[in-house]
């Protein structure tokens, strides 16, 4: 059933909640999957769950921490060792943190793991994608971009931190990201396209004393779980529908409006640009 002609997906952050859903439902699409998250031993401990629950054997794992350049940078080694075509890479990682915390690298840790990392990424991981006759970049979004703004000034909110003005840049930065990254990919075999996953019970947020205020959201707005927050992403990796579809804000497994700023091009070229310094990217085109 599995085969080493199997396409290859990466899904980061895929150790809980909606990364860990799609990397499991996508082994029982035979996909040979890499589980990737921050602690090496949640990423074996969920690669060997992912391979006794869908009986693939094809799952493999490599930890790195997103607040890292230097770590995004060996991820994207060990996975050119390993593997020489990339068919599917899915940004999922993603943080909410009440506190104005710090990358490594010195940058406000939400817009660093949610939007640089995955920045640099996936440029580092494009000449594999490129090698797939079908390759798809999907990156998890959120609605609450929708409150999201850019201020290239204070980028890192270094005067007035709040948390969740922090997660709806990062989310804005997401899907600004895609629509750039799509237009660059046009007359390719890769697509790119972000969706938001609607409200889940996962462990979103529960790392900053957010537990009690997301129960109280959970129980007002009626979340999902997991598995049903995983099935637009899921969609997008594997739905041969969706093969040559790019460039698009999916929600509920349906192309969506995302908000008039995140259609605003020069911002993304900017994003991109400063995207670029930040992680010392050197392709700006
Ligand atoms: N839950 C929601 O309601 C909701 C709504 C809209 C959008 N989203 C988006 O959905 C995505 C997944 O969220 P989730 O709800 O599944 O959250 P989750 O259960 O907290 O899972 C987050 C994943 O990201 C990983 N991660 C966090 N920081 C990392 C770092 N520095 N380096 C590497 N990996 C890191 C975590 O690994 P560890 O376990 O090792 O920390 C975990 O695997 C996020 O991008 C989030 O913004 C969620």
């Amino acid at each position: 059933m599995f085969n080493t002609k199997s396409r290859v997906c990466l899904v980061t952050g895929s150790t809980s909640g909606i990364g860990r859903e799609m990397a499991l439902a996508l082994a029982g699409q035979q996909f040979r999957v890499i589980v990737s998250g921050k602690s090496g031993k949640k990423c074996r401990q969920t690669a060997q769950e992912i391979s006794r629950i869908s009986g693939n054997p094809h799952i493999h794992y490599f930890s790195a921490d997103l607040a890292d350049l230097a770590q995004v940078r060996r991820l994207v080694q060990q996975v050119h060792d390993s593997f020489p075509t990339l068919d599917v890479l899915i940004n999922n990682a993603g943080i909410y943190s009440m506190r104005h915390l710090y990358s490594v690298d010195g940058y406000e840790l939400t817009l660093a793991v949610n939007h640089l990392a995955h920045f640099l990424l996936t440029n580092l991981l494009l000449d594999s994608l490129l090698k797939s006759d079908d390759g798809r970049i999907i990156t998890v979004s959120s609605q609450a971009h929708e409150r999201g703004t850019l201020d290239f000034n204070d980028l890192f909110y270094e005067q007035h931190y709040d948390g969740f003005k922090a997660y709806a840049r990062s989310k804005l930065a997401n899907i600004l990201f895609t629509y750039h990254l799509a237009e660059k990919l046009q007359n390719t075999a890769v697509t790119a396209n972000v969706f938001h996953p609607g409200f889940v019970r996962s462990n979103f947020g529960k790392n900053n004393g957010l537990l009690r205020f997301w129960a109280r959201r959970l129980i007002k707005r009626g979340a999902v779980n997991p598995a049903q927050g995983a099935g637009t992403g899921i969609f997008l990796a594997a739905d041969d529908s969706v093969k040559s579809v790019s460039g698009k804000y999916w929600v509920d497994k349906k192309p969506a409006n995302s908000s008039p700023l995140s259609y605003d091009k020069g911002l993304a070229q900017k994003l991109w640009c400063e995207s670029c310094d930040y992680t010392n990217y050197v392709k700006k085109d």
